[in-house]
């Protein structure tokens, strides 16, 4: 070995001894997960580790990324925005990136949509949205609408409000002392295991309620319904019919009630739309978008209003402001990949392409549906769900999640279950051979599993 590369390898040794040592992990429990993988560089759907493997990343690197890593015009307009200027603040000033990408957004999502308000993740949309919601009502004179409506199993971020109406019990409970009032309703379910359906019981139903009882019983204490529009993601991939969407606009709209879409995890084509309120088609009263908005490159969130929403803010009565702001929201460079990232997704006929791995996804979902340890199949755009039948402990901590998502990194596949439902969601631009070669991966482990 040269010194040069005695050198290299002992940085490298060296960096990912001091991760050992510091860094504390998302969603890790650090006395038992592997040491983290060190990714030294990623290129189309591959990640490459500091230990020489190939791994494919068939979950978009937490579901943001659509057209592949390292992508030429992504860095290009990362590179050109850097040589300009990075950031600013956007309160009293704005730039270019910031104004065209909320023009573009504006024409891209549904009619009623008029105004962007940028931050800089998915929990900080949806804040942001809770709080245009309850401060809709409070600017309009109506002062007792302290009271969200969210789905059974829903997930909407990490932060406090976020959390309050977000309905898994695994990841919220912990912290429900300190939560908002939320009402939870019933969504149509795809049941978690053929025995449970026969049963009628599924976890966490009892204590939800059905969307129109609790509206018509306490609407007018509402502030506003969230919902993620036709997959619930970290719930457990539940797919939901078209017809459901529908359903809680009609509800919402005949009680006067603001609608929140949380198209966090949708958004940007992930299911066969740009946005998945189009396969309603419905109109939102708020809209939450962020992870694939920079088409995986930098964080970014924007959270679109009505018209109807914003014009309750403009007032000579400055406590009438939306007073919400981050260091860095509209970030130059986030907005710059953000409007290239769409140019890209529109040039290159993405959605076109994620309705093709939808068939693909469905032809190999049917021909594993036959196993015996899978309850059920499911999908819908670029993602294709296999719900194992639980085991003693189901839902995010059935022991199998970490199981195969280690043997799927052994056999060179990013994948992570969430506890028994595994699911695949690569970037757009995998090649059929390499989903093909993924599901035979997914064959081959719950065979031998
Ligand atoms: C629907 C939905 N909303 C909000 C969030 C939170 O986004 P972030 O992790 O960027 O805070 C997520 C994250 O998975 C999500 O799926």
């Amino acid at each position: 070995m040269s010194p040069k590369e005695s050198l290299s390898k002992n940085l490298t040794a060296h960096w990912m001894r001091q991760d050992r040592l510091c860094v504390w992990h998302p969603y890790t429990q650090m006395l038992t997960a592997p040491d983290a993988i060190g990714v030294q560089r990623a290129e189309g759907v591959y990640l490459y580790t500091c230990d020489g493997d190939r791994i494919l990343d068939g979950i978009s690197s937490w579901w943001v990324n659509i057209h592949g890593h390292s992508h030429p015009r992504l860095n290009r307009a990362l590179q050109e925005q850097a040589g300009r200027f990075a950031q600013v603040i956007f309160a009293g000033f704005t730039h270019e990136p910031a104004a065209r990408l909320a023009g573009e957004l504006v024409q891209r999502t549904p009619d009623n949509l008029t105004r962007v308000f940028f931050s800089d993740n998915g929990s900080t949309a949806v804040e942001v949205a809770l709080k245009m919601a309850y401060q809709y009502w409070r600017n309009r004179g109506e002062l007792t609408r302290n009271l969200f409506v969210a789905f059974e199993h829903a997930y909407h971020g990490d932060t406090f409000g976020a959390m309050a109406v977000g309905g898994v019990e695994v990841f919220h409970s912990q912290f429900s002392d300190l939560f908002f009032e939320v009402r939870r309703a019933v969504g149509p379910h795809a049941p978690h295991s053929s025995q449970e359906a026969e049963a009628g019981s599924q976890p966490g139903r009892e204590c939800a309620e059905d969307l129109e009882e609790i509206l018509e019983r306490e609407g007018q204490r509402v502030a506003a319904v969230i919902m993620e529009p036709m997959v619930q993601a970290a719930g457990g991939m539940i797919i939901w019919p078209v017809e459901f969407l529908r359903h809680v606009r009609d509800v919402t709209r005949r009680h006067g009630i603001p609608l929140i879409a949380d198209e966090v995890f949708t958004g940007f084509g992930r299911t066969g739309k740009m946005f998945a309120c189009e396969h309603g088609p419905v109109e939102p009263d708020i809209l939450c978008v962020s992870k694939a908005i920079t088409g995986g490159y930098l964080p970014l969130a924007a959270t679109l209003a009505s018209e109807e929403i914003y014009q309750t803010f403009l007032s000579e009565d400055r406590r009438k402001t939306l007073f919400h702001g981050h260091s860095y929201s509209g970030n130059a460079l986030a907005c710059a990949v953000a409007l290239e990232s769409l140019a890209v997704l529109e040039e290159t006929q993405g959605l076109d392409r994620v309705m093709e791995l939808e068939a693909l996804f469905k032809e190999r979902l049917e021909q594993l549906q036959s196993l015996p340890m899978v309850g059920e199949v499911r999908g819908i755009g670029a993602l294709g769900v296999l719900e194992l039948e639980p085991e003693r402990q189901s839902g995010y901590l059935d022991e199998r999640g970490p199981r195969m998502a280690q043997a799927f990194l052994e056999r060179g596949v990013l994948l992570r279950p969430l506890g028994n439902v595994l699911y695949f969601l690569p970037p757009y631009v995998i090649t059929d051979e390499e989903a093909h070669w993924v599901f035979d991966v997914i064959e081959d482990i719950l065979k031998n599993s």
